[in-house]
């Protein structure tokens, strides 16, 4: 390179894409060979001495084994959590609760390096998306609800602010430490205590997150980490010492949970599924558009909740876009998560894979068009090509079900009530997108999707400051803003 005269070089876009490997290092990374449950300020040994394997789904090789919490585990969890609420936390002037999160927010920030590798590590997530992404915006989140911590009064005005409790957290594999964040952030800030469990497939962050809170300080109790499965989850919700149950998740689990607190006076917000719209008019900036569309389906591998897996684009421009759409496709590079030109990672875990594999058949069985891109994937670990269905038809599996994979499915549409129709007729409410030059088509869509977040002209925008959540089975409650504090307090 440094023998050639910058003007010769020619740069050459194609999709072949051979470009030099850039992986992150590992090294920057501590992960013990174990991990125990974090209870009362501590790592201690889980009752029932049993421990599973996480593993890098990019490679399958087992990065560390972490503790399975049972009942009494659960128990000891939610006590310390009691005795930190009723002793110190409560009690604790405002500002001096928004010092630790502060702290914490500086912490995830110190550590922003180590955090994203092992939640690329241990989620399959590239390490693009981890590094610019997910840890940066759990921190702001620490942040943000650190501010609101000693300004409650200014929140609710004229309201006396009471916390809940115990909060019990179950969060997804998706976005780990994003979720941690999201829930860990306003339960502390507004006077909470936590027992917070992590997914099975991609503990580590949470348990990392663990190290800084014990190292900040927290008085102990405040904040537990336990880990385990469904089982481990549902003690949780189930514990009856436990005033409010926030969950991510599938629709399936959050139905359960659902059934679960019907009786009882816990409060309770359910982010769930989504299967979202994302609507091209005739009129939008095409490219810009369809840059959207790879974006809403293809980041963080399609295990999105909010994904825009259902495209429309209004027919007079559906050749042009399927055409700029392929272009655009081939150009992804698929592959080691660690290498920072990778675009999209490595499929979660093997049962998710399968998931969606399962959807790629009954596609082909129900008569839609599936395409692929001819890009290389990786022989070992979990991974699946970009793919887009066309020829759907409203009533098919994959345009109705979630499958939390980078699959899209592509219809057209004339009208905007046709559209309108069409992108409604879904059992999820979680988000939608569109794509118009016109503000006003903005202000009809928005009014009339029935979703909790529509962006306009960009896809997947996400601020600590803007409420998140859905409608119908894409479950109840905002995270997120004024509306996220809202969720953790009682007014009176
Ligand atoms: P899941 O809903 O089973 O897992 C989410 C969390 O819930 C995990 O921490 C899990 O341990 C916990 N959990 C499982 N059963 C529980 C129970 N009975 N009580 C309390 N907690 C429980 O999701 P899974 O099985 O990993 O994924 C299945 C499908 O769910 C995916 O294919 C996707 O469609 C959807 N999903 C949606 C998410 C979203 O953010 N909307 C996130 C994760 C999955
Ligand atoms: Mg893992």
């Amino acid at each position: 390179m440094a023998t050639k005269k910058s003007n010769t070089i020619k740069l050459k876009f194609d999709s072949s894409r051979n470009l030099a490997p850039a992986p992150e290092s590992k090294s920057a990374a501590k992960i013990n060979s174990r991990y125990d449950l974090f209870i009362n300020g501590k790592f201690e040994k889980p009752s029932g001495k049993k421990y599973f394997d996480t593993i890098n789904p990019a490679t399958e090789e087992k990065l560390s084994e972490v503790a399975e919490a049972n009942e009494a585990d659960v128990n000891k969890a939610v006590k310390a959590a009691r005795d930190a609420y009723d002793k110190v936390w409560k009690k604790m002037p405002a500002k001096e609760r928004a010092k630790y999160i502060y702290r914490i927010a500086r912490m995830v920030q110190e550590r922003a390096r180590e955090f994203s590798v092992i939640e690329t590590l241990d989620g399959g997530k590239p390490i693009r998306e981890s590094r610019d992404f997910d840890v940066p915006t759990a921190a702001n989140h620490f942040f943000y609800y650190a501010g609101w911590a000693d300004k409650l009064e200014y929140a609710f005005p004229n309201r006396n602010v009471e916390p809940l409790g115990v909060a019990g957290q179950i969060i997804p594999w998706n976005f780990p430490l994003l979720m941690a964040a999201w829930k860990i952030a306003p339960a502390l800030a507004t006077g909470n205590t936590v027992v917070l469990k992590p997914a099975e497939t991609t503990p580590l962050t949470a348990l990392k997150l663990a190290e800084i809170i014990e190292e900040a300080d927290l008085p102990p109790g405040v904040v537990n980490i336990i880990t385990g499965a469904g089982a481990t989850g549902a003690a949780i919700v189930n514990h009856p010492d436990v005033n409010k149950i926030a969950f991510t998740g599938s629709t399936d689990v959050g139905k359960i949970i659902q059934r679960a607190i019907a009786n009882t006076n816990k409060k309770a917000t359910l982010e769930l599924g989504g299967k979202a719209a994302n609507i091209i008019f005739d009129d939008a900036p095409l490219d810009q558009a369809v840059e959207g569309v790879i974006n809403g389906i293809f980041f963080n591998q399609g295990h999105v909740c909010c994904a825009g897996s259902r495209l429309y684009v209004q027919e007079s421009v559906y050749k042009t876009v399927l055409r700029k759409l392929k272009d655009r496709m081939e150009s992804l590079i698929v592959g080691d998560p660690m290498d920072k030109n990778t675009d999209i990672g490595a499929i979660n875990s093997r049962s998710q894979l399968e998931v969606i594999n399962k959807y790629l058949k009954i596609g082909q069985q129900e008569g839609a068009e599936m395409y692929q891109t001819a890009c290389s994937i990786p022989k070992k670990g979990f991974f699946c090509r970009p793919t887009i269905f066309t020829n759907v038809a409203q009533s098919n599996r994959i345009a109705q079900e979630e499958i939390f994979g980078p699959v899209l499915t592509i219809q057209t549409f004339r009208t905007d009530d046709e559209v309108i129709e069409k992108a409604n007729n879904t059992p999820f409410g979680l988000s939608a997108g569109v794509w118009t030059d016109k503000g006003s088509k903005i202000f009809n869509m928005t009014t009339k999707l029935r979703a909790g977040v529509v962006w306009a002209n960009t896809y997947n925008k996400f601020d600590p400051t803007s409420p998140f959540g859905g409608y119908k089975e894409s479950g109840y409650g905002r995270e997120g803003g004024l509306h996220g504090l809202n969720a953790y307090v009682s007014l009176v």
